[in-house]
């Protein structure tokens, strides 16, 4: 709040009091102005030099007052008090959005780890078993049937482990975040057909296990985007930690796009998933940097400084 009230342009009580004054000093030696020409015109007496101005200025201050300052005043102070509560509301949205994240994140992991541990579970020893009928009713009439019985619990095997991987990753909380996005940049060449190399310099173990997901669920969007967006041939991750803080860059040689045209789309549509990044790093004192240039591609850089880290450890 403090950083708010001491923004640049900001008009504090002092300010507008210090101009009230200004405008006083102005009408009263202007008044004196027209005096000394008055009296050097023989048209007043020396008296009247000093005490007409004094008193004018006296008698139009309640009313300068009442006419000027107070109406600015209470305008500024409104306009303070809707930027106050302005902020407040900004400040509440995004710890709204962060508790959100981490309960849809809990959910997912639970409704995962439910997958795994009964389904697939399940599923394991099915298919166990029917290979173990499999063998018994080998060169029956019934082999034909069971062996695709097997292939299709098989494939639901498959399934349901992808489908597990999606919803919640198992490597990013067993082994931390540069294998989970080592995993990730895979996955993402083996779907989309694009080059995608990591380069992690193993410091991701010094990040509290919210910042892992945070960051991982980020560079699952910024994929996305350049899966549908970039047209991209080649991306690059890398990830680490120097002495101000944890970076992380995602970069691609695609087309690029114009920063400025998200952020003036009046449609509403698109723009959400980089904003969303923006807002629940900024929650984590974190900050996104977007630099990308038509058809040479687009280079994200997601930072947590330092001292963000020291607290979320
Ligand atoms: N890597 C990229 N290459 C080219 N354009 C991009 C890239 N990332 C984002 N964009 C542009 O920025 C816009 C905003 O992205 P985003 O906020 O994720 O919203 P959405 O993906 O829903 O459109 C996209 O619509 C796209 O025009
Ligand atoms: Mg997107």
């Amino acid at each position: 709040m403090r950083a708010f009230r001491n923004r640049p342009g900001h008009l504090s009580d002092k300010k507008v009091m210090a101009t009230f004054v200004k405008i006083l000093v102005i009408v009263f030696l202007c008044e004196a102005a027209v005096m000394v020409i008055l009296h050097v015109s023989g048209l007043r007496g020396l008296w009247n030099i000093v005490l007409d101005p004094f008193f004018l200025s006296v008698l139009s201050t309640p009313l300068l007052y009442r006419v000027i300052v107070k109406p600015v005043r209470d305008a500024l102070e409104e306009r303070k008090q809707a930027e106050r509560n302005l902020y407040g509301y900004q400040e509440r949205l995004r710890s709204l959005a962060s508790e959100i994240s981490k309960t849809e994140e809990q959910t997912r992991r639970k409704i995962a780890v439910e997958l795994h541990d009964n389904i697939g579970h399940n599923l394991t020893i099915t298919k166990m078993k029917t290979e173990t009928l499999l063998e018994e009713l080998a060169n029956t009439e019934y082999s034909g049937s069971v062996n695709e019985i097997v292939d299709s619990i098989i494939k639901s095997i498959k399934d349901v482990s992808s489908f597990t991987f999606e919803l919640s990753p198992a490597i990013l909380y067993e082994s931390g975040l540069d294998a989970a996005v080592e995993w990730l940049a895979g996955q993402f060449e083996e779907q989309s057909g694009i080059t995608c190399c990591f380069n992690g310099d193993g410091q991701d173990k010094t990040l509290s296990n919210d910042l892992q997901v945070l960051l991982f669920r980020c560079i699952k969007e910024l994929l996305t985007n350049i899966r549908k967006h970039a047209q991209a041939k080649m991306v690059s991750v890398t990830a680490g930690k120097d002495s101000t803080g944890y970076r992380i860059t995602v970069e691609d040689d695609g087309i690029g796009f114009d920063l400025s045209s998200i952020n003036s789309r009046k449609d509403g549509v698109g723009g959400f998933g980089l904003f969303s990044i923006s807002e629940r790093l900024k929650y984590q004192g974190g900050s996104i940097e977007i630099e990308s240039q038509l058809q040479k591609g687009t280079r994200i850089t997601l930072i947590v400084p330092i001292a963000c880290l020291e607290l979320n450890s």
